[in-house]
């Protein structure tokens, strides 16, 4: 609930000033095209309000990792282009390989209210991900407000990020708001029962969300490649699926801290089972104490799929991170269609979060039914963990 206890651009007057909007515009990208937009997209309302509102609009981001060099793939002109596009008005670039530059400086001074530009990638500078405070005096010395509206990148403590915030006055935007609302709401005050469906390749990439969530959830579904690592716990025969042995222990642990704490926690009953990491290798569905060597789970099978539903349909509240199996294949995609019907249908609040689970849903067809798709990936990650995110705490706090 961290956001709602700060400033907001609604609480600061922006009329004539210049103001710096950290945005995440880390767009996918090929061959120069943007592929998928819905950063672009969700940050939209932020910059028409100030629009609106007669400030003077300087936006920043980084896309990719291009490591404190200036590459030109890594370029921000493409998402120039689009936002022009959007806002049906001229968004300029300022083509510094140093970010703040002297075209930076002449575009910001020439601005007019309600115009907008847009900065070079800021990881172009060394100092950005370093958080130096030389290159966050830059950043601020454009403008005369900070807006951090980046929710894709608020767990990094960069110079456009938190450092600025030490030398303007910092807010937060729409986007930083509507994900704090829905997805700290569901942590804080969640309609219930509160239903969590972890999947994904990795249980050491989850092992924070799911201890945090052990103490928030009624019930826990674990899907995906992480399942087997607990399926190895239970002393079952898991053939060849993934399996991180260093995790195994652990993984014993969270099902009885679950248990210890009521917590419902379900692992897949069956699996639909390949013999080689192949979209079309031969495939059958058997129970997870009886995957055969030689074979590895790619998807949950159709009694897991029926338990997992079961589960999602009474809920009050559903949060979402990571597949239950190889969905970008067609052959193992079964459960997560079976567990994004279920959740659009479930009438529940729905909030889906990380990268791989945002990309099925939105594959599959289901993401105009879900509540909220988060923009984040590593962000909604530690938000779910229960850490502090650092662009959001840099902020001003309301009175
Ligand atoms: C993301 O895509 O998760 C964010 O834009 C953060 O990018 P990063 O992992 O390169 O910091």
């Amino acid at each position: 609930m961290e956001a709602l206890n700060k400033k907001t651009i609604e609480d600061i007057e922006v009329q004539g000033k210049k103001v710096l909007v950290r945005c995440d515009f880390n767009v996918p990208l090929k061959d120069g095209e943007i592929t998928n937009d819905k950063r672009i997209v969700a940050a939209l309302p932020t910059i028409k309000y100030l629009i609106e509102n007669g400030a003077k609009v300087i936006l920043c981001s980084h896309l990719g990792r291009p490591k404190g060099e200036y590459k030109p793939e890594f370029s921000l002109a493409p998402v120039a282009k689009k936002l022009s596009e959007y806002l049906g008005k001229e968004v300029k670039l300022a083509e510094d390989p140093e970010v703040v530059g002297e075209n930076a400086k002449k575009i910001a001074s020439e601005l007019e209210n309600g115009d907008v530009m847009l900065l070079e990638n800021v990881r172009y500078r060394a100092e950005e991900t370093k958080n130096v405070e030389t290159f966050s005096k830059e950043l601020a010395s454009l403008a005369e407000i900070f807006v951090n509206d980046a929710f894709g990148t608020a767990h990094r403590a960069h110079c456009s990020t938190t450092g600025v915030a030490d030398y303007l006055p910092a807010v937060c935007g729409y986007l930083i708001q509507k994900e704090i609302k829905f997805m700290g709401g569901a942590l804080a005050n969640p309609k219930r029962p509160l239903v969590a469906i972890l999947g994904g390749a990795k249980v050491s990439d989850k092992i924070g969300v799911i201890s945090n969530l052990i103490d928030k959830c009624d019930t826990i579904i674990i899907g995906g490649g992480m399942a087997y690592t607990f399926m190895k716990f239970l002393g079952h025969s898991i053939g060849d699926s993934l399996l991180e042995a260093d995790w195994v222990e652990k993984a014993g642990e969270m099902m009885a801290d679950a248990k210890a704490k009521g917590v419902n926690f379900l692992i897949p009953v069956d699996n639909k089972v390949g013999k080689e990491y192949d979209e079309n290798t031969e495939a059958k569905i058997v129970n997870s104490d009886e995957i055969p060597d030689g074979w590895m789970g790619l998807d949950i099978g159709p009694k897991s799929m029926e338990l997992f539903v079961d589960a999602i349909k009474g809920a009050g509240t559903v949060i979402w991170n990571g597949p239950m199996g190889v969905s970008e294949w067609e052959n193992f995609a079964a459960g997560t269609i079976a567990v994004a019907n279920a959740v659009a249908e479930s009438g529940a609040v729905s909030i889906i979060g990380g990268g791989d689970s945002v990309a099925a849903v939105t594959k599959l067809g289901f993401a105009d039914k879900m509540s909220h798709i988060s923009t984040g990936g590593g962000a909604s990650l530690e938000f779910l963990e229960g850490k502090e995110l650092p662009g959001i705490a840099a902020l001003m706090d309301k009175d």
